[in-house]
């Protein structure tokens, strides 16, 4: 049976959406393009095969939709995804899943109201390097957490933030370089380092215009293993570095940067772990080449899709839907009201 989906925002991420659905001929069809504005979703309805709609139950309702792809600005994705699963739709919602815990909550219960499934994009959980580090950390392979960092080295240009009245706003982007660029490895944080329940911060706006939120923010994070962690999330950084996820144990450590594993050091199970004095690069061999670092990397987005897609057929579980991106939304907001406290914020 081919599944029948509506995107509902026709912008810049919505192409991403409809470009991996094609990776599913047979499986997958679009068959309805929502937007307020009727120009972007005509445009991108006649470019895709669609009907174009105004509001989500009326193109669900009229092309029989099966999954409603939620692509609004943040902070409108929970009423978005209500109205969809009101209307009997699945839902695929873009990362982050809105703006606060409490909007997730409500998603939550209206999923749980209407017995449908929800996945949250967060396409690099299905990266090859993360599977391959959660894997190892899962199998104790990299012993005893002992720590984790989530870098995020950007730069995002003003005419950025000017191309979209929501962008780095409060109420819809739900903050700035953390929320909505930083999401994606804070996600990666949370999934190799278990649940976040203490966070101090700091953030500051300093190389942007007319920007309600932060274009910088550090903090510090306590999870519940007792592991620690650091958090820099920034657009501030001239002229763009990287994304870096560095997770370290007793046992072993792993570095992913732009997707990539970059080094990665594990003492399988049974294995002795050699005793180091003064641990150095050259006495730790990096494993990285061994677990594929340097093979072509496959769309994460499709993968994510595909676990999707098994889930509706009952053969697999939703491998992040909102339990998974309510922890990294909380961890956010949670480092927000730090920085704005001044105080340490628990989870
Ligand atoms: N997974 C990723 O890597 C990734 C990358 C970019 C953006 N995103 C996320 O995707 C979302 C959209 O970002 P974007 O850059 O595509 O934004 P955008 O501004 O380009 O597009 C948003 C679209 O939604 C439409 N819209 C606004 N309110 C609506 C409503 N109530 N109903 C229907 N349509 C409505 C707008 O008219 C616009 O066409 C954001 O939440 C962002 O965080 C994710």
């Amino acid at each position: 049976m081919t599944l029948r989906f509506a995107i509902v925002g026709a912008g810049v991420i919505s192409a991403r959406h409809a470009e991996a659905l094609g990776a599913f001929p047979g499986e997958a069809e679009l068959a309805a393009v929502v937007d307020l504005d009727p120009a972007r979703a005509e445009d991108m309805a006649e470019r895709c095969g669609a009907q174009a709609f105004g509001d989500v139950e009326t193109a669900v309702e009229a092309t029989g939709a099966d999954v409603a792809v939620v692509c609004t600005p943040t902070g409108l994705h929970g009423d978005a995804a209500v109205r969809a699963l009101d209307a009997g739709a699945h839902v695929v919602i873009e990362k982050p899943a809105d703006v606060t815990v409490e909007r997730i909550d409500r998603v939550i219960a209206a999923r749980e109201r209407t017995g449908r499934l929800v996945a949250v994009v967060s396409q690099h959980r299905f990266d090859p390097a993360t599977e391959t580090v959660v894997e190892a950390i899962r199998a104790g392979e990299l012993g005893r957490l002992t720590s984790g960092t989530a870098n995020i080295d950007w730069w995002r240009g003003q005419a950025y933030y000017d191309s979209g009245a929501w962008r780095g706003t409060w109420e819809f982007d739900g903050g700035g370089a953390l929320m909505n660029q930083g999401v994606h490895t804070v996600d990666l944080l949370v999934a190799a380092m278990g649940r976040p329940v203490e966070v101090v911060g700091f953030t500051a706006t300093l190389a942007h215009e007319r920007l309600e939120t932060e274009d910088v923010a550090v903090g510090a994070v306590r999870f519940a293993s007792g592991a620690v962690g650091t958090i820099h999330a920034s657009t501030a950084v001239y002229p763009g570095l990287t994304a870096r996820l560095q997770v370290h144990g007793d046992r072993g450590s792993a570095v992913i940067e732009n997707d990539r594993l970059v080094f990665f050091h594990r003492t399988p199970a049974g294995t002795e772990r050699p005793e180091v004095f003064m641990g150095a690069p050259g006495q730790s061999p990096n494993q990285a080449g061994e677990h594929g670092a340097g093979a072509a990397q496959p769309d994460a987005l499709v993968r994510q899709y595909r676990n999707f897609f098994a889930a509706l057929r009952g053969e697999e579980a939703v491998r992040v839907g909102l339990e998974e991106n309510r922890q990294a939304v909380a961890l956010v907001t949670g480092l927000y009201e730090a920085a704005r406290t001044g105080a340490p914020v628990r989870l």
